[in-house]
């Protein structure tokens, strides 16, 4: 049962949605985790879900977007920790909607900040150490938004998609040493991130009504999939995507 039993992990953006349950799944499955947000009182709250389990939760409060901040609690994390076996790089997301002209260009600087920026700083943080000690799983979290045209938030489907690419690289430059890099993609998940198409007059079927699924997806289902890529079971996929998403890519 325990797939993960001795891991060290770090998951980014663990305070809600996805990388919370990613967290708690990854306690269960007997890693120690750290968990990294800017909310600390929600971060406190998943700390404690961790440690209900009998693993060790580790707090770190930084905003990912700022490059000492970030470096700084990764670095804490694996002080505190002992170490490091497993990174999520999930923090992330999209605050608007827009065409690309008329787009201000400060809102897509944002977005590749926190997307594809972000994830940079905590290679760059955790590289050194995964390859030292020649073992490691990362995993990077895109989008659907990423394998495609994105209208409305090509800000967005650029950034998704340059993780993808960013994945790809990086695992080719770290095979030699053991340390897995592997990208996962969810569709449509029911969490803040989409409440707003929940919350339109259409209660959200105008974006289920190409899901063949024809629901929403749980961040329990995308910690399944992390947990298989953080794992042994994935023991010789690098480079890689996994595609959570109720059917949707596959859609003529
Ligand atoms: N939900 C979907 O349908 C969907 C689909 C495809 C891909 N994804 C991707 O999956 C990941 C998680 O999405 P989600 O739906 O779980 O989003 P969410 O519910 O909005 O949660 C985002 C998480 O990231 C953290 N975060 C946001 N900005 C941050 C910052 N500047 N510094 C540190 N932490 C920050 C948030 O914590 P704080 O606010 O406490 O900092 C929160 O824990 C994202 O990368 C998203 O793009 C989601």
């Amino acid at each position: 049962m325990n797939q993960l039993e001795g891991k060290k992990a770090i998951v980014t953006g663990a305070s809600r949605g996805i990388g919370r349950d990613i967290a708690i799944e990854f306690a269960r499955q007997g890693a120690d985790v750290a968990v990294l947000a800017r909310s600390q009182d929600l971060l406190e709250e998943v700390a404690s879900q961790i440690q209900e389990t009998g693993r060790k939760a580790v707090v770190q409060v930084a905003d990912v977007t700022d490059e000492q901040q970030i470096t700084g609690a990764v670095e804490q994390a694996i002080a505190d920790l002992g170490g490091v076996d497993v990174v999520v790089n999930n923090a992330g997301g999209n605050s608007f909607s827009s065409p690309v002209v008329g787009m201000r260009f400060s809102g897509w600087q944002k977005t590749q900040r926190l997307n594809v920026e972000s994830t940079v700083h905590v290679l760059q943080a955790v590289g050194p150490v995964l390859l030292g000690q020649k073992s490691g799983s990362v995993i990077n979290l895109a989008s659907v938004a990423g394998l495609r045209g994105a209208p409305m938030m090509s800000h967005y489907g650029a950034a998704k998609a340059a993780i993808i690419s960013l994945t790809r690289s990086v695992a080719v430059e770290w095979a030699w040493a053991n340390v897995r890099v592997n990208t996962l993609l969810p569709g449509w998940i029911e969490t803040d991130l989409t409440q707003f198409l929940r919350d339109a007059p259409d209660g959200g079927s105008g974006a289920l009504a190409r899901v063949p699924m024809q629901r929403w997806g749980q961040p329990g289902e995308i910690a399944a999939g992390a947990v298989f890529l953080a794992s042994d079971a994935s023991s010789f996929m690098t480079g890689q995507e996994l595609i959570l998403d109720g059917g949707l890519s596959a859609m003529p």
